[in-house]
């Protein structure tokens, strides 16, 4: 690749719409942490656990996660994990990222809902000042449990609705389609909460239609599949609703062989609002910088493209407009 092309991408302002916060944790925190809690890891060295994180696929993938997760027991944790995840991110140029955080994830071993979201928006708020992105959270419901522990933890959110934006829908996606929390998502939506969730990652169109027709959602995390179903595509077309497209995590969890397969192009092409995200860093070998490097060098993307796909996360972010506007002047100035 160029050093020119590389260069335009770094300068190039970025917003992270799709990412996990507990996927930014890096084996060396992983270790720290295991250290300073006293958990116990099924890996005897950094290097061993970075070797193991080759995945089948997104199951595969997310024992993994869940597993690695029971390091984050205290406030500091979580802290430290989100602040470590700005730092990197404000030297990729990322001005704004809107976070995923799984609170089932960590009550069901004893983490109290208080304790995650205390150290998660303590970072986020430091974070404001230096390095200086501006964020929002998403709390995801694990779509592999039940709609009652989904209801349950919207309601341990409502008296946190001012520091949590929208609620979105993760985890093993087929066999959980997005109408068994239409409830869960009708409640939310009348507390205020903006909606997202991820479909068409591994699952079916017919997801994508569901979580837009039932749980009304703004944006579509993933979303990939869409392109098996033309009447779909022309909606999303029309509607502009966005797609979070994360193309490193689409690779390693084998939803494309190789980046070359991958339709991000094909779908800027056609019209559709996508976006660069990196979904899960710590495991998936790369940050928002190398998701918009290696698509580039697969798809050989132009600069106006790439140009594109960042005033599309801009776009697609729940920034007010004058900001959105000021990121996309800036992004035109280039
Ligand atoms: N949780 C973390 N990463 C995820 C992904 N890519 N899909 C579904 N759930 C997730
Ligand atoms: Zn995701």
């Amino acid at each position: 690749m160029k050093d020119d092309l590389k260069t335009f991408i770094h300068n190039l302002p970025k917003a992270e719409l799709h990412l996990h916060i507990e996927g930014t944790l890096e084996p060396e925190l992983l270790f720290v942490l295991a250290e300073r809690n006293s958990v116990k890891l099924p890996y005897t060295s950094i290097e061993a656990a970075r070797k193991t994180y080759n995945f089948s696929s997104l199951q595969d993938f997310l024992n993994t996660y869940y597993q690695c997760a029971r390091v984050l027991l205290h406030e500091q944790d979580f802290y430290d994990l989100t602040l470590a995840y700005l730092k990197r991110v404000a030297s990729q140029n990322v001005r704004h990222a809107e976070i995923f955080f799984d609170p089932q994830t960590h009550t069901a071993h004893g983490v109290a809902f208080e304790t995650m979201l205390d150290g998660i928006t303590g970072a986020l708020q430091d974070g404001k000042r230096e390095p200086g992105i501006s964020s929002e959270l998403i709390l995801c419901f694990l779509r592999d449990l039940s709609a009652k522990s989904a209801m349950e933890t919207l309601r341990q959110a409502l008296p946190y609705k001012d520091c949590i934006i929208a609620v979105g829908l993760d985890s093993s996606e087929i066999g959980n389609p997005p109408g068994k929390f239409r409830e869960v998502f009708d409640l939310a939506r009348t507390e205020g909460f903006l909606c997202v969730a991820h479909a068409g990652e591994e699952g079916p169109p017919g997801y994508i239609r569901e979580a837009l027709d039932i749980l009304k959602v703004v944006r579509i995390d993933h979303g990939v599949k869409c392109q098996q179903d033309e009447t779909l595509m022309q909606r999303l077309i029309d509607t502009q609703i966005p797609l979070t497209i994360c193309p490193l995590s689409n690779i390693k969890l084998r939803i494309f062989d190789k980046m070359r397969d991958h339709n991000f192009k094909y779908l800027l092409e056609r019209g559709l609002c996508v976006t660069i995200n990196s979904d899960d860093p710590a495991y998936f070998g790369g940050y928002i910088e190398e998701n918009y490097i290696d698509l580039q060098q697969a798809l050989e993307l132009t600069r106006e493209q790439l140009a594109q796909a960042a005033k599309n996360s801009f776009t697609a972010s729940f920034l007010g407009d004058t900001e959105k506007q000021r990121y996309i002047d800036e992004i035109d100035r280039l």
